[in-house]
Formats: structure tokens, sequence, C-alpha cells
């Protein structure tokens, strides 16, 4: 297909990075329509680890053209960071192959402000946000008084900056926080602005005619299902569409763009969780040490953006299956098969039970699982390192019933099981 949209089933960091590298040697473009710098991507590539926040994870191919939509927030200063990495890394960045969606939003140091202060009056009820800003920048452009990539093309663009701390100065009083100084501010960005125009562009124009030429796209969702504004475990999500559907919008594609798109959904062959709200099948103590890693690999369970450790927990076939809904997900890819392999055991949650009674269907999504309990499906674990298989044929009789289970339960087929976050550590299942 030649739209090919990546988004995670489940909270996010499912290892969208990585499988987005395997399918980027296919594709023209690669384009990301949510989030901001709060998304991070890893992908491995023999010595070398690149951690993708803002720019595609596709950009690593040669010749690629990576595109940040308009449903993203940026942060000028994160992706100046990010391009200076990835120059060190070998990788040139040129206005050529990174293209910038006139009408996304920025981030600036009021809206971190505004994240860090909201948090601290939540107190204990604290998201758990990543402190980016991220919230602050989408809540300015819902109510109409964001700043856009193109508003720095504008005269006053310096200006409308101040006024925007001014303001928001005003919200972090409220809440017994301190003002910013808007003027080395508005230096900075003045400096951004000049940096940054030559990225500017139509993207939705662009990947249209994309299109139209026969070009591929494929696009990387940021965050995870139960992470999205609507159909998350709200409130405790982040504030943009993480869904597939979204990136029409959030790319400037209409309907039409769909009829041509396939959705692969990326899951853990378990289920983590990073910042506060509901995991029913979250888990605690040795199992839940032994399934996180204690951090001294680089694919351990502590965030890419924060370095907080995750939750974790066995894979939770309900919100699955949800995920599989909400998104229109055509084929499942599960990552951290590998994590699994010396289990004796591995519990898969297969329904819920409320009030005794078993549930296989949210009827008001998940934002309160709290009446839910898991019902859980023992099944048999494996001894043998899966890291160097690469045919579905090798993989252990067990690994492979543990897959086919999690595919009936989601109602579609895996077709891509990771075995190792390096590059070759896939199995295709033919
Ligand atoms: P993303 O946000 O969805 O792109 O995922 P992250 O990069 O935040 O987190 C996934 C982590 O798992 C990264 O450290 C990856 O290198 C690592 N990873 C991805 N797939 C595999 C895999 O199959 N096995 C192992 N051991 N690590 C993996
Ligand atoms: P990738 O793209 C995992 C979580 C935060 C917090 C909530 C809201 O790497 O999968 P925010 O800063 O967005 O307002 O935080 O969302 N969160 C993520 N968790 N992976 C991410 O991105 C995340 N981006 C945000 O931990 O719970
Ligand atoms: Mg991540």
């Amino acid at each position: 297909m030649p739209l090919r949209v990546i988004v995670g089933a489940q909270w996010g960091d499912e290892g969208k990075g990585r499988i987005v590298d395997w399918f980027a040697g296919g594709a023209d473009f690669n384009a990301r329509f949510n989030g901001g710098d709060n998304a991070g991507h890893t992908v491995t590539v023999g010595n070398r680890i690149f951690k993708l926040h803002l720019i595609p994870s596709g950009i690593i191919h040669p010749g690629m053209v990576a595109v940040l939509g308009n449903g993203m927030v940026i942060n000028p200063r994160s992706l100046f960071n990010e391009i200076d990495e990835l120059t060190q890394l070998g990788i040139r960045i040129s206005p050529e192959r990174l293209r910038i969606s006139y009408a996304a939003h920025l981030i600036t140091p009021a809206h971190q402000a505004m994240d860090k202060a909201l948090e601290t009056a939540r107190g204990k009820d604290n998201i758990g946000t990543t402190g980016r800003g991220i919230g602050p920048a989408y809540t300015d452009k819902a109510t109409r008084r964001g700043l856009r990539v193109a508003d720095m093309l504008s005269a006053d663009f310096s200006e409308r900056v101040g006024e925007h701390v001014a303001e928001t100065n005003l919200t972090l009083g409220l809440y017994g926080a301190s003002a910013l100084d808007p003027a080395p501010i508005c230096a900075q960005f003045r400096e951004y602005a000049e940096r940054l125009k030559p990225y500017i562009a139509d993207t939705s124009l662009e990947l249209e005619a994309a299109l139209q030429a026969g070009k591929t796209i494929l696009v990387e969702a940021a965050q995870g299902t139960l992470l999205d504004l609507d159909f998350g475990t709200y409130p405790f999500v982040t504030s943009s569409s993480t869904t597939a559907p979204g990136a029409l919008t959030g790319l400037g594609l209409g309907l039409g763009a769909a009829r041509q798109a396939s959705v692969i959904g990326v899951a853990k062959a378990f289920q983590t969780r990073v910042g506060s709200g509901p995991f029913p099948s979250e888990l605690s103590g040795d199992l839940a040490n032994r399934l996180r890693g204690s951090g001294s690999n680089p694919w351990d369970e502590f965030g890419t953006t924060t370095g907080r450790p995750r939750r974790v927990g066995w894979l939770d076939g309900v919100l699955l299956r949800y995920a599989v809904r909400i998104n229109g997900i055509n084929e499942l890819t599960v990552t951290k098969l590998d994590i699994l392999s010396g289990m004796e055991n591995i519990q898969l949650c297969t329904a819920y039970r409320r009030d005794g009674n078993p549930v296989t269907d949210l009827p008001f999504g998940p934002a309160d699982l709290s009446p839910y309990e898991p019902v859980y499906e023992q099944l048999p674990g494996w001894k043998e390192d899966v890291g160097t298989v690469r045919k579905w044929k090798d993989l252990p009789a067990a690994a492979q019933a543990y897959l086919e289970r999690i595919a009936s339960l989601a109602g579609v087929p895996i077709r891509l099981v990771s075995v190792g976050p390096e590059r070759e550590q896939v199995v295709e299942k033919e």
C-alpha cells in the first residue's frame, strides 16, 4: 500500500522506531503527525544507537524525506539539538530531506514551565508527563492563541513570542510559579526562526503530490493508542491523537488517502507504561524486575526521553483488541519476544471480570478500568534464546503458540516479530 501507518497498540514505547526503520527501506517519505519531543524512538544499527524525538526514524535511510506534520508540536531547541546529534552520527539533514508543516505549533519555555506548574498543582494525582510542554502547547492551539511555525515568517514574530510569554506568566502566577523573562526567549526564537525558515513547507500539498506520483509514505505515530486524547486512559493520556485516523488530520490528507492505507500496530510481547494511570495487568516484585531489566542493557525498560523506570506487566489482550478496533489495524508486529525467553510460564490477559462476570469488550473505553480484574490464561514458556532466529519455523513451538494466541485474541494476523533491538533481529511470517 502507498500509505503505511505504524501505530503503537499499547501505552507507547512498543518499539515503533525500530519497526519504522524496518519498513523504511521501501519508502520515499517518513512522516510524523502527532506529539513532539515527548516521543523517544530508538533504532539500533550496529554500534550506533539513534534516539529520535522529533525527526522520523526513517531519516537514517539515505534518500528518505522526513516530514513533521501539522498535527505536531515542535520545540525548536530540541529539533536543532537532534539535527546536531544526527549530524555527529553521520546523518546529514538538509531542507531537501526535512520538511516542516507551516501549520505545526511551536513549544516554548513558557509551555514547559506551565507543564511543570500544572503537574506540581496536581500533586499526588499528577499525570507523570514528560515535562516537555506538550499539554500546554496543544491547549494554546485549541484556545486559538498558539504560535505556529508559519508565524516565524512574520515580521512581528518576536513581539508575538513576547505576548505569549507575558500571557503565560499570568497563568503561571495563579499557580504560584515564577514568571519568565520574555526578552531572552524572544531573542532565542528570532534565531530559531532564521534557522528554521528553509525547512517550512506546505507538507499536506507535498504529501498529496507524492501519492499522486506513486511514491510511498511511511507514517510514524508517536505514543500509543492507550495514550490517545480521546481513546486512551483519560485523563492519564497525552494531548494529541495518537491513533491511525489522526494521521489524516495530522498530515492534512483527505479521507481518500485512507483507501490507500494499511495500518500496522506495534505491541510488545508484554505490556509497559511510563507515568500514572490504570494498568490492570501490572506486575510488581521479582517478575516485574525480570521483565523490566536492571537498566544495564540499552533496551531495558527505562524511558528513552526521561530515563524513568517503566511499569511492566503481562500482555493485555482486551486492550489490544480495543487498539485493533480504534486504529483499524490490519496486521500486528510483536516486539521484545526475546525478553520472555527463559520464563517457565507466561500469563496472557484474555478477558476482564466485573462483578464476577467475564467481559471482553469495554463498554465506555479504557478511562476507568478500576471495576475490572484481569482474567489470565497460562501458556508454557520456552528456554531458547530467540535473538538469532530469522524464520518463523525456527521459533520454539511454545513461542509460536503464544504469538498465535495473541493474534487470535486481537483478531488480526502477526506478520512481523522482533527478537532483539538490532536492525536485522526480525522474524517475518510468510
Ligand atoms: P518506541 O517509542 O515505540 O519507538 O520505543 P522505544 O525506543 O522508546 O523503546 C523500545 C526499546 O526496546 C528500545 O530500547 C529498543 O531498542 C528496544 N527494542 C525494540 N525492539 C526490541 C526487541 O525485539 N528486543 C529487545 N530486546 N529490545 C527491543
Ligand atoms: P513514544 O513515542 C511512552 C506519557 C507520559 C505521561 C503521558 C502524558 O516514545 O512511544 P506528555 O508529556 O505527553 O503530556 O505525557 O504520556 N508519554 C509516553 N509514554 N512513550 C511515549 O512516546 C510517551 N509520550 C508521552 O509518560 O504518562
Ligand atoms: Mg519511546
